[in-house]
């Protein structure tokens, strides 16, 4: 087993990670699975992905601050001492500073969270600086943006051509600049996310980005393999949960209609012979 964290980190201890050793996170949204992630995780996240891999939706977009909120709890009971950051969902942020500082403070006063991320770079920049000048500690996410999906054309890898290129990375140094404790560099071509990497303050965390990445993030169901709905190429599963989830729910499908499930062990009031 590898090595476990030892003390809880806040975002500025995140931020003073840059260039030293990887940042480990997982995007979640359980108790159990945070408790089971904590101990090999630099900070959590509780992303808008849950949308999609816990919800059954076909993108972020559907996801309401109501619903981050109860995950943002759910995740600080299971892993009271990590640092858990969570994603503003689509619409509740955009407008203005005031609204994604409304927002935040809502997350983090009934979650107890230790900051939030919103997606977007030059867009965003302003409302990073009001958030960050205002207490709220804010990861960045550049690059393949879920929330931007509509414009975006789908999901897919950023950065080919040069224009793209060269405007996800004045969304990066944007971002840096506005005084983001880090920021999530997602779906972009390798080379990109080495530059970027190389020329911001603060630490980038990876996904489907490169291994110069200061720290990588995956889905916690991507990386268990029980999100089965579509794997990108950036996703490593390091198990195969979902035959084994399977072979459970047909042994149990079996045993109750033979019914050797519930034996006599499993029943209340029933003495226990002697073995
Ligand atoms: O929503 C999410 O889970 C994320 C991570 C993949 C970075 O934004």
């Amino acid at each position: 087993m590898s090595e476990k964290a030892s003390k809880r980190l806040m975002p500025s201890d995140i931020r003073a990670m840059k260039g030293k050793t990887p940042i480990v996170s997982l995007s979640l949204y359980t108790a159990p699975q945070a408790r089971l992630a904590a101990p090999y995780c630099d900070f959590l996240l509780v992303g808008d992905s849950v949308g999609m891999v816990l919800y059954g939706m076909d993108s972020t977009l559907g996801v309401s601050l109501d619903m981050m909120i109860e995950h943002g709890k759910a995740v600080r009971r299971g892993a009271p001492g990590s640092c858990v950051i969570v994603d503003l969902p689509f619409g509740t942020y955009e407008a203005s500073p005031e609204q994604a500082f409304a927002s935040a403070a809502r997350v983090m006063a009934e979650t107890g969270a230790h900051g939030v991320k919103i997606e977007g770079g030059v867009a965003m920049a302003a409302t990073v600086e009001f958030l960050a000048r205002r207490g709220i500690p804010v990861m960045g996410h550049v690059g393949l943006l879920p929330q931007a999906v509509n414009v975006a054309g789908g999901f897919r890898a950023h950065g080919r051509d040069s224009s793209e290129a060269s405007r996800i990375h004045e969304d990066a140094l944007a971002i840096d600049e506005a005084g983001a404790f880090a920021m999530v560099i997602e779906g972009v071509v390798e080379e990109l996310a080495r530059r970027i990497t190389k020329e911001v303050n603060v630490p980038t965390i990876g996904i489907g980005a490169s291994p110069a990445c200061d720290g990588q993030i995956l889905v916690a169901d991507d990386a268990v393999g029980l999100f089965a709905a579509f794997k990108p190429r950036f996703v490593k599963r390091f198990a195969e949960l979902s035959p084994s989830v399977e072979t459970a729910f047909a042994a149990y499908q079996s045993e109750v209609q033979a019914r050797t499930f519930p034996a006599m062990e499993h029943c209340f009031g029933v003495k226990q012979s002697a073995t």
